[in-house]
């Protein structure tokens, strides 16, 4: 079974692959769909935006479709970025921009427990839906610390580990981050569906 990820990000792409192949599914790549579309996020949970990309991408390519929708959320921001966190601060801001911002907003601010949470949702050109959520609790550090990962990995400390996800290898990030948990739950329904 062949799915198309809502996504032009390559990275992602590896990371589904390496994790669906071996329930025999390969999931190709908006080009290899030949969908090139640019959806607007404008949910307000990550639900709706996981949806909202994967529908689309399903309705454009004819074929099954996987999309994730993934964020930062902080306690005492009231759970900022959330959702918004791709866009935080705005169009001009870089990932480093995005995250001295937080700091900055986090300033004297307490308590520092955040989590990190992913949706990933396939959508099948017969209606059918599926759809899991991954979560990783966590807390900010007070400054960036290591140079893996990428978006707000470095200020993101797993109090267990004693380490930033900027301070994981990928294997050990992915072991417990939002996202691999989020595939894993996915990988089960998936399996189930495909059983049935
Ligand atoms: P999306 O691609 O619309 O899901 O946006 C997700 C945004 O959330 C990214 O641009 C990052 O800013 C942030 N994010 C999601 N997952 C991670 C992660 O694993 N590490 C660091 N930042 C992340």
């Amino acid at each position: 079974m062949k799915l198309v990820l809502a996504s032009k990000n390559p990275k992602k792409l590896k990371e589904l692959n390496d994790i669906l192949s071996r329930l025999g599914v390969e999931v190709c790549s908006e080009a290899d769909a030949g969908v090139d579309i640019d959806v607007e996020e404008t949910g307000t949970t990550f639900e709706e935006n996981s949806l909202l990309k994967a529908q689309a991408v399903m309705e454009a390519s004819g074929l099954p479709a996987i999309a994730d929708d993934s964020g930062l959320c902080v306690d005492c921001l009231n759970g900022a970025p959330g959702v918004y966190s791709a866009r935080y601060g705005g169009e001009g801001l870089d990932d480093m921009g995005r995250t001295r911002l937080l700091l900055e907003n986090m300033r004297g601010q307490m308590p520092r427990s955040a989590k990190f949470v992913s949706v990933i949702t396939c959508c099948f050109p017969n209606g059918d839906v599926i759809s899991a959520r991954g979560e990783c609790p966590g807390t900010i550090a007070f400054a960036p610390q290591g140079e893996g990962g990428f978006g707000y990995d470095p200020v993101f400390f797993v109090p267990h580990l004693k380490k930033t996800f900027a301070q994981l290898t990928a294997e050990e990030k992915n072991a417990i981050s939002h996202r691999g948990r989020a595939l894993e739950a996915f990988k089960v329904k998936l399996e189930e569906y495909l059983n049935k």
